[in-house]
């Protein structure tokens, strides 16, 4: 809210999701404009809205990534690095249910957060 809700409501950053590097991109472009704090105070709200709103793709992603936007440890994150890798591709929710150790109801909570 300090960070990034002085020039516009908290509607408007947090209308769509977005993958880490797009939240890269935002985060330069309202300092460009003029959006003030210290690197605390954005490393904060860069991980909240990483948490939060934030999107992740399940065949591209590295582990940390994975980790921040799905709310899984790395024991997790490291099983859906190589159920990808050795099955070729994760297709679906479905297909992802199936990676050893993944908590099936915490996919359906993130289901907006995952991309394929
Ligand atoms: C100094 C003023 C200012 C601050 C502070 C600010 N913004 Fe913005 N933001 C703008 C302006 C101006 C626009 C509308 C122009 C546009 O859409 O490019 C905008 C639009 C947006 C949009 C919608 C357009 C897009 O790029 O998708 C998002 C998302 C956004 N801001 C996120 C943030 C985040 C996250 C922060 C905190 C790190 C933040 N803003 C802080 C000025 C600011």
């Amino acid at each position: 809210m300090k960070v990034c809700a002085n020039c516009h409501k908290p509607e408007v950053v947090l209308s769509a999701r977005r993958t880490k590097s797009q939240w890269e991109d935002t985060f330069e472009k309202m300092v460009a404009r003029g959006a003030k704090g210290t690197d605390d105070e954005f490393t904060s709200a860069f991980l909240y809205l990483m948490t939060n709103f934030g999107k992740v793709n399940v065949n591209r992603a590295p582990a940390d990534e994975l980790m921040q936007v799905l709310g899984i440890n790395d024991e997790v994150a490291a099983a859906i690095i190589k159920y990808r890798r050795g099955k070729g591709r994760i297709e679906d929710v479905e297909d992802l249910a199936k990676v050893p150790g993944i908590d099936a109801k915490r996919l359906e909570e993130k289901r907006e957060a995952i991309a394929f």
